[in-house]
């Protein structure tokens, strides 16, 4: 029987999924992305090298190691040339990548409106990548997407893409954008269909059979659960459900096979992009971790919003997610603080809640109950083993356990592949 990880992001984006998949990549047969798009920006770091990945899988650097970008994911397809173009500058020329026929395709008018319609929003913008996700997954639901498999399809293409043309070139007019082309469209797809389309087939078919076999399956997960179009700080959102249960759906898997959840977190929480932060920073101290843990979005460039860990949202994401272990990340930006807080609980209108309220209305309101704890002077990021941290930082850890009822089954003190401190036995083994 197979062995499964799903590894999901349990904040705001951002905690270190890419470097986690890659550390487990390494011992996994197969990689799969199950939602999202080039949104994401997952870094992976290790030999001195620093990869960005935005819609590849973080599998990519392991010859061995199946990749796929499953049915759930929306594909831009210019952008996944643009990202293995890059990956071969730095080297990476031996991989597997596989790219689902039942993708839906991020177009080029869906960045288009993606920007036009968070102009329209004016002072309410959601702080969008400009990736065209919204659009992409709007037009997926509201079926006059186009998908990856109808570029084998020339004929059906055509098809599909004027159906398409016909009503974006509509939406793009009345919004004063520029229209799009059908014969210039058709030509610039095909030629991709040149370069991409050997890696598209049925991935729920070759991730089944994986299954199915002794194989070692890593999904990884995209965005954090707090940008869940349904759970998460609506509508400061993606436009998709980074959640564990999105695997089945995004990965064309039965249900049964999810058994395995590691909640990827900061030892602290960011979030780049507008929305309700409950623990939110705005003194010297979040500076201080901005510049030590380099806060600053892979994707846009944007100065990330930094606050305390939030036990809320972990028991909350738990409790949704289904989440095993956590993966505590970026441990090593706490060191050098006085003080170390956790947010067990919020104050709503004068009373303590124990949920994240439904409406941002509410939630902004928040006020975060605050537990302090000793901070530690040391530099960690050279530690190998739980025992040899300082006792402060013990004691944080035990407390994170204690206020979101989830053991702590990795530490991470460095972007380094190597920087990893294995707590849980089962994870030791996968
Ligand atoms: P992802 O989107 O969840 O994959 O995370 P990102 O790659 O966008 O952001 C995480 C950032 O933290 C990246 O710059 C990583 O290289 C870095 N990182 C990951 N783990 C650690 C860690 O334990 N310590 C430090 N200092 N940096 C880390
Ligand atoms: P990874 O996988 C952090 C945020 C955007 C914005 C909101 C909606 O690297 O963790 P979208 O372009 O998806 O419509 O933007 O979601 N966002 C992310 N924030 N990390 C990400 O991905 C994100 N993907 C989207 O900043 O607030
Ligand atoms: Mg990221």
């Amino acid at each position: 029987m197979s062995e499964r990880l799903v590894v999901i992001g349990s904040q705001w984006g951002d905690e270190g999924k890419g470097k986690i998949t890659d550390y487990f990549a390494c011992k996994a047969d197969m990689v799969v992305r199950y939602q999202g798009g080039n949104n994401a920006g997952h870094t992976v770091v290790f030999d001195g090298h620093k990869y960005s990945l935005q819609s590849i899988p973080s599998g990519i650097f392991n010859p061995k190691t199946v990749n796929v970008m499953a049915n759930g994911m929306v594909v831009n397809p210019v952008s996944v040339i643009a990202e293995l173009e890059r990956l071969h500058s730095q080297g990476i020329t031996d991989y597997q990548l596989y790219i689902s026929d039942r993708a839906a395709m991020v177009m080029p008018w869906h960045s288009a409106l993606d920007g036009a319609y968070e102009a329209l929003k004016g002072g309410a913008q959601i702080g969008t990548t400009k990736k065209g996700i919204g659009p992409a997954y709007s037009d997926k639901y509201s079926r006059v997407g186009l998908r990856v498999g109808d570029l084998l399809e020339p004929e059906y293409f055509a098809e599909r893409l004027q159906g398409a043309l016909e009503e974006k070139n509509m939406e793009l007019k009345m919004l004063g954008l520029e229209t799009f082309d059908f014969d210039q469209v058709y030509a610039q797809y095909m030629d991709i269909a040149s370069k991409i389309g050997h890696m598209i087939c049925d991935t729920s078919a070759l991730i089944n059979k994986a299954l199915e076999s002794d194989a070692k399956v890593l999904f990884e997960g995209a965005q954090g659960m707090m940008l869940c179009i349904d759970h998460g700080t609506y509508p400061y959102v993606t436009s998709s459900t980074p959640s564990s249960a999105s695997v089945p759906v995004g990965a064309g898997v039965s249900p049964k096979w999810i058994d395995n959840v590691l909640g990827v977190a900061k030892a602290y929480c960011t979030r780049v992009g507008e929305g309700p932060f409950p623990t939110e920073l705005f003194d010297q101290r979040a500076i201080d971790i901005r510049e030590r843990g380099h806060e600053y979005g892979t994707v846009t460039g944007r100065p990330r919003r930094v606050g305390w860990f939030d036990a809320v949202v972990a028991r909350y994401v738990s409790r949704l997610a289904g989440i095993d272990n956590w993966a505590l990340m970026l441990f090593d930006v706490l060191s050098g603080l006085d003080k170390v807080c956790i947010c067990t609980g919020y104050e709503l209108d004068g009373e303590i809640i124990d949920n994240p309220p439904a409406t941002i209305a509410r939630l902004a309101r928040c006020k975060p109950v605050l537990i302090e704890l000793d901070g530690w002077k040391e530099d960690i990021s050279d530690v190998k083993e739980f025992d040899a941290l300082p006792e402060a930082a013990k004691a944080y850890v035990r407390k994170i356990e204690e206020v979101t009822g989830v053991k702590v089954g990795i530490i991470s003190v460095g972007a380094d592949r190597s920087k990893t401190i294995i707590i849980d036995e089962k994870l030791k083994k996968f």
